[in-house]
């Protein structure tokens, strides 16, 4: 096994291995090493890589999530682990059945709307698009070292509200008051491995910051979110097909580019659970 940077910002490759087949000890670790070094993990041409192969690897870095919405995401197959979701422009009758299945998607953190979101998110790529459909992450850690004065002074002291509408890709759809979720939440967390802090804001789903009036936020938000998806801090993954990406999902931002919907893009998911976020 090989282990690459992608980039300068984040994410490494796996080479050289196999995820359809159990690995020794020796390996686990080293996989465990660099996904606390790199935040995202990429491993190319995992043909026909089984669900519980999937699972396997989800359950290196610890026990797997649970689905975070409710059964309107249908399985794929009734034998299928129960934790599994898709995202998914698939339609039945007509109809989207599986969730996030079209459009660009800005920058966000899955389940930051819940008290103990997903320790990291893995998803393979079954079937995609030559074209578009990219998905881009941002490195948290390296977006909170080079914050200005003032806005860590901010982000330190303060907390945030962050809400989601499911299936909202953008800031203007997620307002919309049925099926809104929303939890507040720690404007900094620690990654649980190395320590290093994160800033744990995003732009779809941070609403308030606790405490500033309404001019005061809106202006800190923007220069936050503008802060953190700066280019050099983002790595773009182009999916090819059998491609396996997990990535921290504390201690990092992923958006979504646009692609064409009559073109089937279809990703299987499965999380790995996480505990209260460190501060
Ligand atoms: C997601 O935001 O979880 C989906 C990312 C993608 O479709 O690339």
């Amino acid at each position: 096994m090989d282990i690459r940077k992608l980039s300068d910002a984040l994410g490494a490759e796996v080479r050289g291995i196999d995820l359809n087949e159990p690995q020794e000890a020796a390996t686990v670790e080293a996989i465990r090493r660099a996904f606390a070094e790199n935040l995202v993990l990429v491993v190319r041409d995992q043909r026909d890589l089984q669900p519980e192969a999937q699972v396997r690897f989800c359950e290196f870095f610890g026990p797997l999530g649970k689905r975070s919405r409710p059964a309107d995401t249908r399985h794929e197959k009734s034998d299928e682990p129960a934790e599994v979701m898709f995202v998914s422009n698939r339609r039945e009758n007509g109809r989207y059945v599986y969730t996030l299945p079209e459009g660009e998607m800005m920058f966000h953190i899955d389940q930051c709307y819940v008290e103990t979101p997903a320790r990291a998110t893995s998803l393979y790529a079954i079937t995609v698009p030559e074209e578009g459909g990219d998905t881009l992450f941002g490195n948290l850690c390296a977006a909170y070292d080079a914050l200005p004065v003032d806005l860590r002074a901010l982000v330190d002291s303060h907390r945030a509200l962050n809400v989601f509408t499911y299936d909202s890709t953008q800031r203007d759809q997620v307002g919309n008051p049925s099926k809104r979720r929303e939890h507040v939440q720690p404007m900094v967390v620690r990654h649980p491995v190395t320590s290093r802090k994160a800033l744990y804001v995003n732009r779809l789903m941070t609403w308030s910051i606790e405490g500033l009036d309404a001019p005061t936020n809106e202006q800190a938000l923007a220069r936050l979110f503008d802060h953190e998806e700066r280019p050099e801090f983002v790595y773009r993954h182009k999916w090819r097909k059998d491609d396996l990406v997990i990535w921290d999902n504390q201690c990092t931002i992923h958006a979504r580019t646009d692609f064409d919907p009559g073109k089937d893009r279809h990703l299987r998911r499965f999380t790995v659970a996480g505990g209260p976020l460190r501060t």
